[in-house]
């Protein structure tokens, strides 16, 4: 039984972690090769590509050469939202594959793979969450996208790293008091910036939580002119460190923009190829995740997102398997507070 008042601990729930890498690299005639057969299955079935920018680079590749995008995950939701074609592949984790499905019902939402979740998502079961919920009837509940189809039922507004500020600060401008989930660190950064008093859900991402302040102030003394860029479910004392915390894009963007010759980037490594691809000349150094005594160094790559390869999404089009559902009631309710994120987006960015 959920305390009231109190933030949910889930320090007792077990997360499966898949191992990673799951697939094997193909060769230079491989990849040609399979990328030429999902070039023509994409085309014959009508289906674009919608890609994380935390997917492999030959995905990403592949997504942008046929007219699909690479995003951060509020623009793969209105990127799926205005496309034409009849079916979406979704190269990103569960919830991205839900989104797309919760917007566009009429189109077929596939996915590489359908058990390529995300810690956040796993650490808020929908039953509990609800629980919570109703435990304080007057907060206006706002739940990160990565979360289930059931969770943002729950919820009255949907946000992703890269609107949570403006959304979060547009309620406490209401006086509206703010019960958030899951991600405990975002959750922090937000009520920080705005000053709002926010009920948070305990919830945290595998990949982020792994990013260590000691080592990175350590490295920032060995690289004293480089700008450091950190994703907002990093821990907080990672966040303080940072020259810029925002989004994937705005991590993008801040490479791109920023005069620095050097960045530390505390955030999934499979961003660096979009970074690489549009500021070659940036010298480009990961944020370390090996703690103090640590024997092994713990990678910056998301588990879930290492779900998705060639030779998977190869086998989805081919079969037609993997597709996403979601019940209808459930679709109903969830779709209310994603499609409030998304008018709030064009009216407000
Ligand atoms: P973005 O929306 O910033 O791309 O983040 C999604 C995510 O899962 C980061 O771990
Ligand atoms: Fe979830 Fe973290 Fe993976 Fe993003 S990087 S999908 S938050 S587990």
């Amino acid at each position: 039984m959920i305390e009231s008042s109190q933030p949910i601990d889930i320090s007792r729930m077990r997360i499966e972690v898949p191992p990673h890498p799951q697939w094997p690299p193909l060769n230079d005639r491989q990849l040609r090769q399979a990328k030429s057969r999902i070039r023509e299955l994409l085309q014959a079935q009508n289906a674009v590509l919608v890609a994380h920018y935390y997917t492999a680079a030959e995905l990403q590749e592949l997504a942008e050469e046929t007219g699909g995008c690479v995003a951060d995950s509020l623009e793969m939701a209105r990127f799926g939202a205005a496309q034409e074609a009849e079916t979406l592949v979704v190269c990103g984790v569960k919830f991205m594959g839900e989104t797309a499905k919760i917007l566009n019902p009429e189109k077929r939402v596939l996915m590489p793979d359908l058990n390529a979740t995300c810690s956040l998502d796993e650490g808020c079961p929908a039953d509990e969450f609800s629980r919570f919920c109703d435990q304080h009837p007057d907060h206006t509940v706002v739940v990160y996208a990565n979360t289930s189809a059931e969770v943002k039922a729950r919820s009255d507004w949907v946000v992703t790293s890269g609107i949570a500020l403006p959304i979060v600060k547009y309620l406490a401008d209401r006086k509206e008091k703010i019960l958030w989930a899951p991600d405990k660190h975002l959750g922090r950064y937000v009520q920080r910036l705005t000053g709002v008093e926010m009920l948070l859900w305990q919830g945290s991402c595998v990949v982020h939580e792994e990013f260590k302040s000691v080592a990175l102030e350590r490295l920032r003394r060995l690289h004293p002119d480089a700008a450091v860029l950190v994703h907002p479910e990093s821990p907080e004392s990672v966040i303080e460190q940072a020259d810029v915390v925002g989004s994937t894009t705005a991590l993008i963007r801040a490479v791109e923009e920023m005069k620095n010759d050097t960045f530390i980037v505390a955030t999934d490594g499979g961003i660096f190829h979009k970074m690489r691809q549009l500021a070659p000349q940036k010298n480009l150094i990961e944020a370390p995740t090996a703690g103090e005594g640590a024997t092994c160094q713990s990678c910056a790559h998301c588990p879930w997102m290492g779900m998705n390869a060639i030779q998977n999404l190869e086998q989805v089009l081919l079969s037609g398997g993997n597709e996403i559902t979601i019940e209808p009631a459930i679709r109903e309710r969830a779709v209310v507070p994603i499609q409030r994120m998304l008018d709030f987006a064009s009216t407000h960015m």
